[in-house]
């Protein structure tokens, strides 16, 4: 199956069940090639879902995902697609130099490789600690400098800057700035709606559907709203009042659905 050339990933009536909730009933979208593009919704809205679809490692209900012209998940697409997720996926008794020795010995990554992305994701004075005695930052920063090796086509990051402070956040921006103007693509999630400004394209989900495929300014312009936040909370009361099977009678209520 060929996708187009201008998108890495196209996505056709995915249905996704994960016990007993249908995260998805039936989701379409593109994700151009070479961008960076933000996945923002409420908490349990199937962010996390769909990026485990992308990657291939989610068992689907039914509808097709291709990823870079084949189907998500085939062998072809390991070291062509890294995958950063929520939880920190390194081993904690081992140092950050070591664990990106062993990933990059399974991805075939050049060991060249390690000291680069330890140096872009600022890690560089603590390359010889071990995980278990690093703070939750720069641990979430080993798991990104993980997909980051063999430099892939294709980054998911499953919320990569969970935790950090506004200085480090601008700086792996720039790292994801740098990696898609090199012809990355970048698909990532985030709640922080600061982020969404920085992205090229937004998908904005609400309870497992696409409620705006658009672009920061397209956001903006669109709710007339100059705060990205007031602008997400916006979209998303337009929904709830919208949908038919729930309608909060308060505006409270509604913010509480945007999990502020
Ligand atoms: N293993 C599972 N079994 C049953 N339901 C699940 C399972 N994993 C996720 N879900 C449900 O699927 C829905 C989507 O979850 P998902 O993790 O994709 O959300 P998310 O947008 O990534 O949320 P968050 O922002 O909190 O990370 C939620 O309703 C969640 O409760
Ligand atoms: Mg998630």
């Amino acid at each position: 199956m060929n996708n187009s050339p201008a998108n890495a990933v196209e996505v056709r009536g995915l249905h996704v069940r994960r016990g007993r909730t249908e995260v998805f009933t039936s989701l379409d979208f593109d994700i151009p090639r070479g961008q960076i593009t933000g996945l923002m919704g409420p908490s349990g809205c199937g962010k996390t879902t769909l990026m485990r679809s992308i990657v291939g490692v989610q068992k689907v209900a039914g509808g097709t995902v291709t990823v870079l012209d084949d189907p998500a998940g085939t062998a072809a697409q390991r070291r062509r697609v890294a995958y950063d997720t929520q939880a920190a996926s390194v081993y904690g008794d081992l140092t950050i130099e070591q664990n990106l020795r062993y990933f990059a010995r399974i991805i075939g990554a050049p060991r060249s490789d390690v000291a680069r992305v330890i140096e872009e994701v600022g890690l560089g004075g603590q390359a010889r600690q071990t995980v278990d005695s690093l703070s939750g930052g720069q641990e979430s920063r080993v798991s990104l400098a993980v997909a980051m090796l063999g430099s892939p086509q294709l980054l998911v990051l499953d919320e990569p800057t969970v935790g950090l402070d506004p200085v480090l956040r601008a700086e792996l921006w720039d790292v994801f700035r740098g990696l898609s103007g090199a012809g990355a693509t970048i698909v990532v999630s985030s709640h922080v709606m600061d982020e969404a400004l920085r992205c090229d394209r937004l998908i904005l989900m609400r309870a497992g559907r696409i409620i705006a495929d658009t672009t920061p300014q397209g956001l903006l312009t669109d709710t007339g709203q100059s705060d990205p936040d007031a602008a997400f909370l916006s979209l998303i009361e337009r929904d709830v009042a919208g949908s038919a099977d729930h309608r909060p009678s308060t505006r409270r209520e509604a913010r509480e659905e945007a999990g502020e």
